[in-house]
């Protein structure tokens, strides 16, 4: 989600750090050399705060050495040079394809897309908007074909001035929306499944796959795990706690051994509002999650469950992670709490030496943490209709990074140190239901703001997109730089990482930073690998992949537009002389932010979310920054997967 829906953080006690010690430092220097005046304070304490910045990066960094081998990169293609237009870019070589954009149809019945005179029924059929996390599952099942495949999309959110035509020359606001456009922009949300096909070169979606789906912010779904039935989920349409109408804001993602799609409810507090948020009994978990007074978007205005005044628990029924069978089309989505309630972005599985299913997740907010989830049980690589409810039982932990490069995973478990009764968790169910609350008391480690969560097939270790925290002042050793605008990627690396048997389900780790995003040389405390060249840096990581040697592929969004940088991908080496020598690869029309990056099997094919393009300050439906993919003057910018392919046939890279 781009920053202008997304809310500031939502957590009061960040723990101390090297704002701290450089205040107390400040205090000192400043005493001994008679300093006064706020002007000179200020620059003092920026020298300051870049000083300690430099040198925890520094320290950072020499841990993070690995032994040089071979030349640098070993990503061949021609660096792109950064830009800014209306339209997007490829490293030469290679080529764009369309393969689903807003508005095209994902089920036959679906008319054609009119953005003048848009419906709910149209939308429902059509793909929806802001396309992000994309899974490629090979056809035929269990295959590792390349050509034919269903295509998960995540659908995010709604960029309201860019879909609704104005019709007072003012663009429509997402506080504003009729009852009717509230409902288009329901029917936008969710998830679409589409099959998809390479025929002669050129990749194609087929309307009429017969495993073809639309999800969307009303299809029923299934609460499971310890906090279904709770009677905080319980609301006057579910007396028992167990049944919801549509997921919501679904951002990154991932997917699970037995071939499930796990998709991630992000910002959902943007779709709740009421008087309850200030005064209401549940105000403070509310406030927790930045669920707000007044409304983000309208739709409370027009449908009852989303006021916090007539159903109070609505809320609590969002924020978690959903699974997904996409080879059954009647299957009914279900929302696992056993892996908590939290604004989701990244969600990727790793298995135990022992068989048992990890999930490493990130909450998308300033100054809130890192997870993962563990089954009590071994998954079943035989019979996969015994993996059903795998996901239900299990325990959850949040992240602590010390400052010395351990990383130890703490239990999420009721009745364990402060999750107790005293402190008004009365079950398992209280503990998820506020999972934020009670990884405050356990003392993890916030921040900046975890996106995407990846691991690499080729060594195990774990990566976690961290966007940037503007508004951090108190640094941690894992979150070095205070006012970090640009963000950062940090490496877990379980033990066993890099052999056969990694053990992602134990309960101590490392970790290292992989590389500190911004311009090097103008961006405090930048670091990539020394050769990075001028093109190769980057701002605002978000999602990642991997490819089948083991690099990384970054997606960014937050890029510095006013620098002339568009959001892009890059990719580096992870191992050896080229790690963390990144190269732009893709450039992003303006305004849009590139999401969902993955691979074919046969890393001949990439798949983008091209998400929100268009979606730069003054831009609106009327007079968008660009018409992009279509450049139809009839044509609003379209929210669109995309597929690179090298012009050659070869594999990327
Ligand atoms: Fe939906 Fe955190 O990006
Ligand atoms: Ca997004
Ligand atoms: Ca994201
Ligand atoms: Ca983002």
């Amino acid at each position: 989600m781009s920053d202008e829906i997304e809310d500031i953080g939502s957590n009061p006690s960040p723990r101390a750090g090297i704002a701290e010690v450089v205040a107390a430092r400040l205090s000192r220097r400043a005493a001994l050399r008679g300093l006064a005046g706020a002007g000179a304070a200020a620059a003092l304490a920026d020298q300051l705060i870049e000083d300690a910045t430099a040198q925890i990066a520094q320290s950072q960094l020499r841990t993070a050495q690995i032994p040089m081998t071979g030349g640098p990169s070993t990503l061949t293609f021609p660096e792109l040079h950064h830009q800014m237009a209306q339209t997007d870019a490829v490293a030469e070589g290679y080529e764009i394809q369309h393969v689903i954009r807003w508005g095209d149809p994902v089920l036959p019945q679906a008319p054609a897309f009119d953005p003048m005179r848009q419906t709910a029924q149209a939308q429902a059929l059509q793909f929806g908007y802001n396309n992000d996390f994309l899974d490629f599952i090979p056809l035929p099942r269990g295959s590792n074909g390349s050509d034919h495949g269903l295509l998960w999309v995540n659908h995010e959110y709604t960029s309201t001035r860019l879909i609704f035509p104005s019709t007072d020359g003012r663009p429509v606001s997402n506080r504003q929306t009729t009852a009717e456009q509230a409902a288009v922009e329901m029917m936008a949300h969710g998830g679409s499944l589409v099959e998809i096909r390479r025929v002669n070169g050129r990749w194609q979606s087929l309307p009429g796959g017969t495993l073809n789906r639309r999800i969307t912010a009303e299809t029923p779904m299934r609460l499971s795990g310890p906090a279904a039935g709770h009677p905080r989920m319980r609301t006057n349409n579910d007396p028992t706690g167990t049944r919801v109408l549509g997921m919501l804001n679904q951002c990154a993602g991932g997917n699970t051994p037995w071939g499930t799609v796990l998709t991630t409810e992000e910002n959902f507090n943007a779709y709740f509002s009421g008087e309850a948020a200030a005064t209401g009994e549940q105000a403070a978990a509310y406030r927790r999650y930045g669920i707000p007074r007044q409304p983000v978007y309208n739709w409370a205005a027009h449908v009852p469950r989303f006021s916090l005044d007539r159903e109070p628990n609505e809320p609590n029924r969002f924020g978690w992670i959903v699974e997904i069978d996409p080879f059954d089309p009647n299957s009914t989505p279900i929302k696992r709490t056993a892996l908590g309630r939290f604004k989701h972005e990244g969600c990727t599985h790793a298995v135990a030496p022992d068989g048992r299913v990890v999930i490493y997740m990130g909450d998308d907010e300033r100054n809130d943490y890192v997870y993962k989830f563990v089954t009590a049980r071994p998954w079943n690589p035989n019979d996969l209709s015994a993996n059903r409810d795998l996901l239900d039982e299990g325990t959850l932990y949040v992240a602590k990074f010390e400052d010395d490069g351990t990383l130890r995973w703490l239990p999420l478990t009721h009745g364990e140190g402060p999750l107790t009764s005293a402190n008004n968790f009365h079950n398992q169910g209280d503990v998820l239901i506020e999972t934020r609350r009670a990884a405050d008391l356990l003392g993890a480690t916030p921040m900046d703001r975890p996106e995407d969560v990846e691991t690499n097939p080729a060594t195990g270790r774990v990566y976690v997109m961290l966007t940037n925290n503007a508004s951090r002042t108190t640094a941690n050793a894992a979150n070095p730089r205070p006012r970090n605008a640009h963000g950062h990627v940090l490496e877990i690396i379980p033990p066993g990482a890099g052999t056969a048997a990694v053990d992602h389900a134990g309960l101590e780790a490392r970790w290292e930073i992989f590389l500190l995003a911004g311009k090097p040389g103008q961006d405090v405390g930048a670091r990539y690998h020394r050769a990075t060249s001028d093109q190769g840096w980057l701002s605002c990581p978000d999602n990642c992949a991997f490819d089948s040697k083991g690099r990384i592929w970054i997606a960014t969004d937050g890029a510095p537009s006013a620098a002339g940088v568009a959001d892009g991908l890059y990719a580096a080496d992870t191992m050896g002389g080229g790690r963390a020598l990144t190269k732009l690869f893709y450039q992003a029309p303006s305004g849009a932010e590139v999401c969902g990056p993955t691979f074919t099997p046969d890393n001949k094919t990439l798949f983008l979310a091209i998400q929100h393009p268009g979606e730069d300050s003054g831009s609106s439906f009327n007079n968008p920054s660009t018409r992009w993919p279509d450049f139809d003057p009839a044509m609003p910018p379209r929210p669109t997967v995309i597929a690179i392919v090298k012009k050659d046939g070869g594999v990327i890279g």
